[in-house]
């Protein structure tokens, strides 16, 4: 277990990497701690956690909502949960949103760990201090920002992960690699997801690489004025068509980067269009897609990255290199349309 503190804005975070779930009890003490899992982990890894006090919550995006909040809440009066009580999420992006969101408002603010169980959480949601809850159709509407005490990165616990999910990880991953880390890009090219998979080591390093790096972008910015910006990549489109197609959040920003790595082609100058497109594919994720362009504009000019009559747009200027630009909303329409024909 190798552990790091890290300071981001006016907080530190410990950082246990290569770490194991019994090590929790290094981190927290048994007595006043609860762990929040949700139903599908805690049937596969409840066994584990005998000995801890659990609240567990239904499984799926659509209960990370205020109701959930108030249920676990609840429960936290009914458990005697005081100042002195630190709340564990053992989960992927809902959980860890959960109860940071919970951890923050309970009492004004209770200690926080994750152990975060799914790709997508290791390098992503469970870094950054942003938690919250969904309203509606509103994704994220409500919520705070503050840092978790610690983090625990178990590796061993993805053994279980479903196939969408490692592909909704590695969207985020091929983000971090095109928007700031040339080298790690051309790691993606040599390799696939089997190969993470089958590598301990390899996908440990992975994990830290992009856990480190989305830390760097945020402890620049915590409140996202900036660079934290960049983190968009791909999402702009991406939310409008994940709202509107049977898309995974992966698939959709699998395509949002597509899109988005043709824009660049025409705003920036950017020359290499066709190898991010080529290393999407790579790891099982779709490129271009054929979708109502007109209705999911019209969603996309409600973003809240929209400012009048042009938009931010976070393009690449270089692999490695993200940066955002202001384009009008006409051109960001007439490139997508372009992109959008058929072309067989
Ligand atoms: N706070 C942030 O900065 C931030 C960033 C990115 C995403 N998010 C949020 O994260 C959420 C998505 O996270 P997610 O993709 O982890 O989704 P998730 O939490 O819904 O987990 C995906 C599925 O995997 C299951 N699961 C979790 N761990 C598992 C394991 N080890 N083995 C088998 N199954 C497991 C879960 O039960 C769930 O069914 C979204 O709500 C999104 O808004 C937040
Ligand atoms: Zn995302």
């Amino acid at each position: 277990m190798e552990k790091k503190t890290i300071r981001i804005g006016h907080s530190n975070t410990d950082y246990y990497f290569d770490a194991s779930l019994p090590k929790l009890a290094q981190l927290t003490d048994k007595e006043h701690s609860i762990l929040i899992v949700d139903e599908n982990l805690f049937s596969l890894i409840g066994a584990r956690l005998k000995g801890w006090n659990c609240i567990v919550v239904k499984s799926g995006e659509e209960y990370k909502i205020q109701a959930t909040a108030d249920g676990i809440i609840d429960l936290l009066i009914e458990m005697e949960a005081d100042r002195k009580t630190t709340l564990v999420g053992i989960g992927g992006g809902v959980i860890t949103d959960l109860t940071g969101y919970v951890a923050s408002i309970y009492l004004r603010g209770i200690k926080v760990g994750f152990v975060p169980s799914t790709l997508l959480g290791m390098v992503d949601a469970a870094i950054g201090g942003k938690n919250g809850v969904d309203v509606g159709v509103y994704k994220n509407l409500v919520g705070i920002i503050r840092q978790p005490s610690f983090l625990l990165f178990d590796i061993s616990l993805l053994q279980t992960l479903p196939e969408e999910e490692w592909q909704n990880g590695f969207a985020e991953i091929i983000k971090h690699a095109c928007i700031k880390d040339a080298a790690m890009f051309n790691e993606l090219r040599n390799h696939d997801v089997a190969y993470y998979r089958k590598n301990k080591k390899a996908l440990s390093a992975l994990v830290k690489r992009n856990a480190l790096l989305k830390t760097k972008v945020v402890q620049g910015d915590e409140r996202e004025t900036g660079d934290r910006k960049l983190l968009n990549y791909g999402h702009t489109l991406g939310h409008a068509l994940e709202n509107q197609y049977e898309l995974s959040h992966g698939q959709a920003v699998a395509i949002g980067m597509t899109y988005a790595a043709g824009i660049s082609a025409k705003e920036t100058g950017f020359k290499d269009a066709e190898k991010v497109i080529s290393l999407i594919a790579r790891y099982g994720l779709p490129t271009y897609a054929r979708f109502n362009a007109r209705k999911v504009f019209d969603v996309l000019k409600h973003d809240k990255k929209r400012e009048r009559s042009s938009m931010h747009y976070v393009l690449l200027g270089k692999i490695g290199k993200g940066q955002v630009k202001t384009i009008p909303l006409e051109t960001v329409k007439q490139i997508i349309q372009e992109l959008n024909q058929p072309s067989s």
